[in-house]
């Protein structure tokens, strides 16, 4: 039986960390979906098409793979079989993902995806639209969300953490970018469901978030 957790919210507002940590004490399976929309934008890059080359993004989703694995304790994204995790935090990737994520075919087709890998699974799904569109029936749907700056902060340590060095003004005015045009899509905008429970992060330390979230998924799975 299928036990779907859906938690939606901008970059930066700790979904992936807060996901992480939930996943390994409650013993459910990590899905980030921006992972996915990273890796069709490091594909993109790789075969050296253009963000305007709407078709050829289309024509790439088929000939491509992409597929989440956990080893040693740690998530992955794999694409057409190599390890590409780190890689898809780039610069470069993170500059075109919000646009290739507006490709609606791009959508479809990893809704697809992710509707398979969750199937008949107890499951975290984590992205911008799972609670609103992918799993709208979802068991429990969370919105998480924190101040424009104290995701870039949070980023910033992040992207140190995986040795990519970029700095806080930059991050910022990236995020800001990337949150207008991701609550701007047509299809899958970034948008609490009306259904959701919106916590704002802020000021919340991260065990405080995650032990939140905890209750409320064991309340539901009882
Ligand atoms: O969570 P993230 O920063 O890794 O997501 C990367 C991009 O992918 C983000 O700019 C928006 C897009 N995305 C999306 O459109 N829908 C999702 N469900 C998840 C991510």
């Amino acid at each position: 039986m299928s036990f779907i957790v859906a938690i939606d919210g901008p970059a930066g507002s700790g979904k992936g960390t807060i996901t992480k940590i939930i996943c390994e004490k409650l013993n459910l399976i990590n899905i980030s979906t921006g992972g996915a929309y990273r890796s069709v934008a490091l594909a993109t890059l790789q075969n050296n098409i253009q963000i305007n080359e709407i078709e050829k993004i289309v024509d790439l989703l088929d000939k491509i793979n992409i597929e989440f694995k956990r080893e040693n304790n740690k998530d992955l994204v794999y694409l057409n079989g190599k390890d590409v995790t780190r890689r898809i935090r780039e610069k470069d990737v993170t500059n075109i993902v919000s646009k290739v994520s507006s490709i609606k075919e791009v959508r479809f087709k990893l809704n697809e995806l992710f509707r398979k890998v969750a199937k008949d699974k107890k499951v975290i799904m984590e992205g911008r639209d799972i609670g609103t569109y992918v799993f709208p029936n979802a068991d429990v749907k969370i919105y998480l969300d924190a101040s424009l700056e104290e995701r870039a902060k949070r980023r910033v340590k992040q992207n140190e953490e995986l040795g990519i060095h970029i700095p806080y003004e930059e991050i910022k005015e990236d995020i800001r970018k990337r949150d207008e045009n991701d609550k701007n899509k047509e299809i899958g905008a970034l948008k609490k469901a009306d259904d959701s429970i919106y916590i704002d992060t802020s000021n919340m330390t991260i065990e405080e978030v995650t032990n939140e979230i905890i209750d409320i998924i064991k309340n539901k799975m009882t």
